[in-house]
């Protein structure tokens, strides 16, 4: 089977240098909030050129503590997109903020037009989380354009973009940004991790006292935090054994998705692709399929010894949670509604061979649209 992810042929990779993490971890004697994440804090931000990094214990909790840190709380009104993982919109909800959805543009992207179409409508709405979908970088100039004429507190979700670049520059250099490092992300952890970018030392200082039931010093409780510390264990493994490779893995991936667009031609088949500009970390490879047909066409990948995904089924405002609290459509997301009706993610990942590549391709191009 061609898989999604491969993390068996990653440990194969890997195992030596994650079997030093984890010595270094164990003969340093602390396991939480110590060197190793201190120190990977600095080359994160440093990667990504930021100033500031704070670890987390998850991408979810790492856009609430960005957005607490900016003042967010109940009742405020937060600009975001329909087309997401569920954690975008869920960390909003856990402060008792109020979605407001904004639909996408063809490439399952938050549309920034529409954004600020509506933010002059809307002067009330003062939070903004743009997400930098499928590891495209959104466009930085009208990012920039909106932080400039609106008074908002943004945070960008930056899980799925680590590594991308919209014209050279990092995606998420806004206000403040969020990752996160579940396993299956470009740089994921061996379990669940996140962390907070920011450039501006009063938030990055707030932020890293949130993370840690709201400490200011040892016993000196200043805000109402939380536990969301990331292990020093993961620390250990993400800047001794994954940030070395990101580069090389991003590469990786850049390859496999130029294969694929250049080799896949079943009209029944639309690669989503990059937008312009977006110099892409190919976390996932999505394309859409016939709405009608969608169920069928995963059916026959599997069938032909290939196993794809769906980011997502459903827009987020559809997801059955949502009808116990307030949110609001800006629009009618129909563009995120269709990308949602047919999109199939196919496998990219850095283990996976050019021949495996070469081998989705001919089976995609192969496909008849036949149930
Ligand atoms: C776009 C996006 N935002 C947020 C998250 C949440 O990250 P985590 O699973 O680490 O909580 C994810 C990952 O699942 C994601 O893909």
């Amino acid at each position: 089977m061609i898989l999604m992810n491969d993390f068996r042929r990653q440990w194969d990779d890997i195992r030596d240098s994650a079997m030093e993490a984890f010595r270094v971890t164990g003969e340093s004697g602390w396991y939480i909030l110590g060197g190793e994440v201190r120190a990977f804090e600095q080359e994160l931000a440093a990667s990504e050129g930021r100033k500031h990094a704070v670890g987390v214990a998850s991408g979810l909790d790492a856009i609430e503590i960005a957005l607490k840190v900016l003042g967010c709380q109940s009742g405020d009104s937060v600009l975001t997109t329909p087309l997401s993982a569920f954690a975008t919109t869920l960390a909003i909800l856990k402060l008792g903020g109020v979605p407001v959805f904004v639909d996408t543009d063809a490439y399952g992207q938050i549309d920034l037009d529409r954004c600020r179409d509506l933010l002059w409508r809307r002067p009330d709405i003062r939070y903004f989380v743009p997400v930098h979908l499928y590891g495209h970088a959104l466009d930085g100039a009208r990012l920039k354009a909106i932080r400039d004429q609106f008074p908002l507190h943004i945070v960008e979700d930056c899980a799925q973009s680590i590594g991308a670049r919209w014209r050279g520059e990092p995606a998420g250099t806004g206000q403040m940004a969020a990752t996160s490092f579940y396993p299956t992300k470009n740089l994921g952890a061996m379990g669940d991790g996140g962390a907070i970018l920011t450039d501006r030392p009063e938030l990055h200082a707030r932020a890293a006292a949130l993370r840690d039931y709201g400490q200011t010093a040892k016993y000196r409780h200043e805000f109402i935090g939380s536990n969301s510390r990331l292990d020093e264990v993961q620390a250990a493994l993400l800047r001794r054994v994954m940030l070395p490779k990101l580069e090389g893995w991003i590469a990786r991936r850049r390859d496999i998705a130029r294969t694929y667009l250049t080799g896949i031609s079943n009209p029944l088949v639309r690669c989503i692709g990059a937008p312009e500009g977006s110099e892409s970390n190919w976390h996932l490879f999505p394309v859409v399929a016939p709405a009608d047909k969608k169920r069928a066409f995963m059916d026959y990948l599997k069938s032909s010894g290939i196993e794809s995904g769906e980011h997502y089924p459903a827009i987020i405002p559809q997801q059955p949670a949502m009808a116990h609290v307030a949110f609001e459509f800006a629009d009618d997301c129909s563009m995120a509604r269709s990308i949602a009706a047919g999109e199939v993610s196919l496998p990219i990942h850095p283990y996976l061979t050019s021949g495996e590549a070469e081998r989705v391709v001919e089976v995609v191009n192969a496909w008849n649209g036949a149930d």
